[in-house]
């Protein structure tokens, strides 16, 4: 699979599959649930009410309706609580669960926000590495994954992490 890292707002990505970072009721928030709900228009949280929420390292799959993308694949990361209470774990499992999901699909591209590091304060270097180490580790047939950025910082950490990745 390939990585790339993309700046922007990832309700315009023409990808099979959107990550959604959302809370445990997945019935709507700001940041990029906000915007991807706006975007997908009110069917999308229609959608959302079926589900009966979801537990925080894991997702669950609706359609995109008005978005580009087909599907929306919703995780809930983990709320920062310092480091001791599993944070690491639960955000690894969100970006496993996720490409697991978006592969069970049939997706062949996906692209993911920076889950936890809006509202949920994870440190955006720490996030960054378990995004590009989750994703190269977990077995797959997605072809490509996009990291998005939505913030410079983000950007430059994951230009970072991809170029060292692919040094020899
Ligand atoms: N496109 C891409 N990335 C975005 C966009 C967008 N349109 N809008 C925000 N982001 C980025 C933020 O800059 C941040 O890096 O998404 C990342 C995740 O931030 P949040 O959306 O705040 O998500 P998170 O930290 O996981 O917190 C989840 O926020 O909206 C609520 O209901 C949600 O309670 C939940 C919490």
């Amino acid at each position: 699979m390939e990585l790339r890292a993309w700046f922007g707002d990832i309700t315009r990505l023409e990808v099979d599959a959107v990550v959604n970072a959302a809370n445990e009721t997945l019935l709507g928030g700001g940041g990029v649930d906000g915007a991807i709900h706006r975007a997908a228009g009110p069917e999308l949280l229609e959608a959302c009410r079926t589900l009966g929420g979801c537990a925080t390292g894991d997702a669950k799959v609706t359609d995109g309706y008005r978005l580009p993308a087909r599907w929306v694949v919703h995780t809930v990361g983990p709320i920062w609580g310092g480091g001791g209470r599993g944070e690491a774990d639960l955000l690894r499992r969100c970006y496993r669960r996720c490409l697991e999901l978006a592969d069970g699909l049939g997706a062949r591209t996906v692209a993911f926000p920076a889950v936890s590091t809006g509202v949920y304060g994870y440190p955006r270097r720490a996030a960054a590495e378990i995004a590009v180490t989750t994703l190269r580790t977990t077995p797959t047939s997605i072809d490509i994954a996009t990291l998005v950025a939505f913030d410079t910082e983000t950007y430059e950490l994951y230009r970072a992490l991809l170029d060292g990745a692919s040094r020899p």
